[in-house]
């Protein structure tokens, strides 16, 4: 059976019967389905915690395409909430966390135990696990400490990140303690999700790319690393994607020394690096610009067909960040029957 899941074979090196395809944010706002479950839920965090309506979600995009993978409906502030962190989300402005910004903040941060209280999510996992059909794989997910620490000490999104991103620099002590409790409550977090039935992980490095040489070591390649052999002491083997967004040339030392099994690479990578330099290392996931989607036409063909130049059994087709709401379904529906057919064709 487990021959069948095109996904699951690329991450064992195992030849694929077909090139794996999955889509970041492949859940969302660019689907009526999706809005009107979610105005069912009441509120965003509310559809997060009804396994039911998460289960939903979850596989209303493989009713519509042609996919290998499920990835859970979920969030990655789902975690700092369970950490101790009050969190909301206001219509059109994205999160809203309370700060996290002194040793006194960090020290009120429930550790490795936070996981216990994600009960919800855990249980989405056994209902998608149970509903899934042989073909598709179940992708569980955490945000990398880096990227969630963002989102905590600045208490939102923020575009330029500069609180985060100086306090990393400046080595505070309260910020290498909050990575600690990080890397502690996500390995927990990501354990219980593979007990319950996620059969490959990803952890979300949406901001990796704000850190340079030395920083990058520190703050992005040690925490997953760290993790990933946490998650293996705990006895959960599944393989391990790594998306350490925009550190462009850096992802084959990513690679090399965190122990995933697979990376995400980001649209501004070149497909001739990914296919000369990555692959013969690592299997590569993306990197379609969610933005050419949006665009569709020869923009989208040519996107389409320039990463199907990559070596199937080394490739999981996907975008190189998610969907956007206003991504037209007509065009995500041409670009899978494009790759399905294609690939068939090569
Ligand atoms: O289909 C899937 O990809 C699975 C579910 C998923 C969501 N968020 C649902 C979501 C996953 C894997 C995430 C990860 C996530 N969440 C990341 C990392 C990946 C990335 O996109 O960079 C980050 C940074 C977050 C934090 C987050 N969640 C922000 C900043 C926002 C607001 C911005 C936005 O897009 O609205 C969210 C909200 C969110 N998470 C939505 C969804 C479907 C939209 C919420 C809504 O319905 O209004």
């Amino acid at each position: 059976m487990e021959q069948t899941k095109a996904l699951l074979a690329v991450l064992q090196h195992r030849s694929p019967w077909r090139r794996p395809v999955w889509f970041m944010r492949q859940a969302g706002r660019y689907l009526d389905e999706y809005r009107r479950t979610r105005a069912q839920a009441g509120s965003f965090l509310d559809l997060c915690y009804n396994p039911d309506l998460a289960t939903e979600v979850t596989l209303q995009p493989l009713r519509r395409f042609d996919l290998d993978a499920a990835i859970l409906f979920a969030d990655i502030l789902l975690l700092p909430q369970a950490m101790g962190v009050d969190l909301s989300f206001q219509a059109g402005e994205g999160p809203v966390l309370s700060p996290v910004r002194t040793e006194a903040d960090v020290n009120r941060l429930r550790r490795e135990e936070a996981a216990a209280d994600l009960t919800p999510v855990y249980e989405t996992v056994r209902n998608l696990r149970a509903a899934l059909p042989a073909h598709v794989t179940l992708i569980g997910f955490c945000g990398a400490p880096w990227t969630v620490a963002t989102y905590m000490v600045e208490g939102g999104s923020s575009p330029e990140r500069l609180r985060a991103r100086l306090a990393a620099m400046r080595a505070e002590p309260w910020f290498d303690a909050l990575m600690d409790r990080l890397i502690e409550a996500s390995a927990a977090y990501l354990a219980e999700q593979v007990k319950a039935g996620a059969e490959v992980v990803q952890i979300f490095d949406t901001w990796a790319g704000d850190l340079g040489d030395g920083l990058r070591e520190k703050y992005v390649i040690r925490p997953v690393r760290e993790i990933i052999r946490r998650l293996r002491e705990k006895g959960a083997e599944v393989p391990v994607i790594g998306f350490a967004r925009g550190i462009g040339a850096a992802q084959l030392q990513f690679a090399r020394e965190t122990g995933v099994a697979a990376v995400g690479c980001e649209a501004g990578m070149p497909v001739s690096y990914m296919r000369d330099v990555l692959t013969p290392e690592v299997v590569v996931q993306g990197n379609l610009d969610p933005l050419a989607v949006i665009a569709g036409g020869d923009v989208l063909r040519e996107g389409v067909r320039r990463l199907l130049t990559l070596p199937k059994e080394r490739h999981i087709f996907n975008l190189g960040h998610g969907f956007r709401p206003e991504t037209p379904v007509e065009h995500v529906q041409e670009m899978v029957r494009l790759i399905r057919s294609e690939d068939d064709a090569g």
